[in-house]
């Protein structure tokens, strides 16, 4: 495929350090030092104690990955004990998750605060990936990614249609002209991950469950390169 395509993989609440360790070993003896396409960006998102030696891991495997995080403060750096803010992000990771789905529902992050971690994360430099599960959810100004999540696909392995996504994506790209990128994410895999990239307005995908296993995540960046 010749579109620019982001694979992002968020890999949520998930893994040890020594899990994280393996799927960075794993992943690099299945890549062997290959890189990949030039129109093909991956990221990982592991959980914000590991970034630092997910960061070393990546360098010391040579390794085709960018990094991201999975969350951020809505406040500046300072005293909020417990917060990671995005100045203290900015030089670990390139990439931000704001607007899951997760965290709207179990975490009451609202659409203030999601305009106030964007923010923040633009203020940083750091590239948000906004997540969304419907067409008519708020997108903060200046986001550029957006990923379009349906509730009802997370984690159930029943992912929409590419038809369904491409609808719902044109839409969210019709109402937001300035976002360069909507990504489609719930339930996507090794098997289906082609058909979403198929779709003439789905610039990539943010696959949860399956970007945990280094072979599931190698095989769907294998696919989505060819
Ligand atoms: P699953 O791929 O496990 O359905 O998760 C999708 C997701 O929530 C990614 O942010």
């Amino acid at each position: 495929m010749t579109k620019d395509i982001l694979v992002a993989g968020n890999w949520k609440s998930n893994k040890t350090l020594s899990q994280a360790e393996d799927f960075f070993r794993v992943f690099s003896e299945k890549i062997k030092g290959e890189s990949l396409p030039q129109n093909l960006t991956a990221v990982v998102f592991p959980s914000l104690i590991h970034l630092e030696k997910a960061r070393f891991l990546i360098n010391d495997y040579r390794l085709p990955l960018k990094l991201g995080a999975q969350n951020l403060s809505a406040r500046q750096e300072g005293a909020f004990t417990g917060e990671v803010a995005a100045s203290q992000l900015s030089d670990l990771v390139e990439y931000i998750l704001i607007g899951h789905s997760e965290r709207r529902k179990n975490y009451a992050e609202d659409d203030e605060i999601l305009a106030q971690k964007s923010d923040r994360a633009i203020e940083a430099g750091l590239k948000i990936i906004y997540c969304v599960s419907d067409k008519n959810d708020r997108v903060p100004d200046g986001v550029d990614i957006v990923a379009y999540e349906p509730v009802w696909a997370i984690g159930t392995g029943k992912a929409a249609t590419a038809q369904e996504a491409e609808e719902t994506a044109s839409a969210i790209k019709s109402k937001h002209p300035k976002v360069s990128r909507i990504l489609y994410g719930g339930s996507v895999n090794p098997d289906n991950i082609v058909e979403f990239l198929k779709m003439p307005t789905i610039g990539g995908v943010l696959p949860g469950k399956t970007s945990l296993d280094p072979d599931q995540f190698f095989r769907m960046l294998k696919n989505a390169a060819e």
